[in-house]
């Protein structure tokens, strides 16, 4: 910590009492996956049917993130580390209010996805989003993947930047094999027991 910060956790409402208002008890769904798996379309399914449950919940966005807090990062591994550090404190503070956070995140490494779970401790819940390179680059929904082929789009992730399966993710949700409807069941089931207010 740094010299003369006194930091005043402590001293404020806690997180139990959070909890106790919003009935409903706080996780963080780390989503990560290659750009076009399907991430952030799961997460808007998954939080408004949590929504209609009574939950309440947030959507940390890569992208919408990348526009205002880490406007200043790019997409070299350094910055990507960097962006991954800051959206893992940001989630942090909401999960110490009881919130449910969702992230969407590319978070393409092994070591990025490590750097998540140090900061955000037994609250992070992994869940990787599993779709090939080939199969998000025929969807290529905002465009990416054309302009990357055509070298517009430096570090590309999956191209010529690296992207490393997870290998201790607590869910993998396939978005090739099973459509939109059965991922959120099958991310609803697995926290189901971790949001549940006791
Ligand atoms: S991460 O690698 O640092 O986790 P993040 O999820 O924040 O990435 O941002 C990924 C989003 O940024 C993609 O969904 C895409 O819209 C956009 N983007 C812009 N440039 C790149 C790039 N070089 N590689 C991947 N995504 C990019």
């Amino acid at each position: 910590m740094q010299n003369h910060i006194h930091t005043e956790f402590h001293r404020f409402l806690q997180r139990q009492d959070k909890e106790n208002l919003l009935r409903q008890r706080g996780i963080v769904v780390w989503l990560c996956g290659l750009s076009g798996s399907g991430k952030s379309t799961i997460a808007n399914a998954a939080e408004r049917i949590l929504h209609q449950q009574g939950r309440f919940s947030v959507i940390v966005d890569g992208d919408n993130i990348r526009s205002g807090l880490n406007a200043n990062l790019s997409f070299t591994q350094e910055d990507r580390f960097e962006n991954i550090r800051r959206i893992s404190e940001v989630a942090k503070l909401f999960v110490a209010q009881g919130v449910i956070t969702f992230v969407s995140a590319i978070t393409p490494n092994g070591a990025m996805r490590d750097v998540a779970r140090g900061i955000i401790g037994e609250d992070f819940f992994e869940v990787y989003i599993k779709a090939s390179f080939a199969t998000c680059e025929q969807r290529d929904v905002k465009g990416l993947y054309a302009k990357a082929a055509k070298g517009e789009i430096p570090n590309f992730t999956g191209k010529d930047s690296g992207f490393e399966e997870p290998m201790q993710a607590d869910l993998i949700l396939n978005t090739e094999e099973n459509d939109l409807t059965d991922c959120v069941d099958q991310l609803l089931q697995a926290i189901a027991s971790r949001i549940a207010f006791a």
